[in-house]
């Protein structure tokens, strides 16, 4: 059944474990996550992106009803969320298109700027009954942008500037940069644990962690022990549905009809789920 992302969070960092957030771009993607979260009998947050969007052709509402109906017929919780949102026609779409949550994204304006638009963004997100994460601390690698070095000086949430910012924006969430980087298609990130601890110490709103597809599953979960309660996946999905799709187009160059290899694209997206959350659940 459909859930608000607010609940699942805060169950997860009350229990200091972790929901996952998996980025949908298509049908596909959607039913691959719901299967897999059920094969591990876990809650699941799907996520649509800004860019996801876009790549439909600018329309929210095809993909989020499609979403809402997979969700409702879900044996395990599952919570629609609207991700790395910078448009504020998108924002106000988001209550009608059935999202129970947005991530709000102006972590590319200065400070100053980044709070005065999250703030407004936060107050409009509250008046609508959505739960709203922002970003501080830009995490590198986003839409098409070179991969940044996640481990580049001043590529770090400092925990004052951000619990001034929680406190003065009123966010429920926050993306923090703790080194992970988006887009990534190694696991070869490695998270500053002690400063994800630190960051949980200064805020008591929950973190979340973007560019999870880098990130090694010990790694994720010393990150969720500090304090981490969503942990966002997109990359992992797409490189598990494009060489699955790629394989059989070259096994079967007379392939016509495209359930076939859109068959095998979202299976090996369902197993990349599974896989995913078992490695959560072992930790
Ligand atoms: O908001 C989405 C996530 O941060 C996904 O990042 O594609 O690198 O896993 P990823
Ligand atoms: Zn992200």
């Amino acid at each position: 059944p459909l859930t608000p992302t607010g609940d699942l969070v805060t169950r997860a960092d009350r229990h200091r474990s972790a929901v996952v957030a998996f980025n949908v771009v298509t049908l596909e993607h959607v039913e691959a996550v719901l299967a897999g979260a059920e094969a591990a009998g876990t809650p699941v947050v799907l996520q649509v992106s800004e860019n996801a969007v876009r790549f439909r052709r600018g329309h929210v509402l095809p993909l989020a009803r499609a979403a809402a109906a997979a969700a409702e017929c879900a044996t395990v919780p599952v919570a629609l969320h609207l991700d790395h949102v910078r448009s504020d026609h998108l924002l106000r779409q988001a209550p009608d298109a059935g999202f129970s949550s947005v991530m709000y994204d102006a972590s590319r304006l200065p400070y100053a700027d980044n709070l005065a638009a999250t703030r407004a963004a936060a107050d409009w997100a509250h008046s609508h009954g959505l739960w709203i994460e922002a970003e501080l601390g830009e995490i590198g690698g986003k839409d098409g942008e070179p991969p940044r070095d996640p481990h580049a000086p001043g590529a770090r949430t400092d925990p004052a500037e951000a619990r001034a910012f929680v406190a003065d924006s009123g966010v429920d969430a926050l993306a923090v940069a703790v080194g992970s980087a988006h887009a990534m298609t190694a696991r070869t990130a490695t998270l500053d644990h002690d400063l994800i601890a630190r960051l949980d110490a200064a805020l008591d709103v929950p973190l979340v962690l973007h560019g999870s597809s880098g990130v090694r599953e010990d790694e994720l979960a010393a990150a969720v022990a500090r304090g981490v309660a969503k942990v966002n996946v997109g990359t992992a999905l797409n490189q598990a549905m494009t060489g699955a799709v790629r394989r059989h187009l070259a096994a079967h160059p007379e392939a016509v009809d495209c359930r076939t290899y859109l068959t095998a694209g979202r299976e090996a997206m369902t197993r990349e789920v599974t896989s995913i959350l078992a490695g959560f659940s072992r930790a």
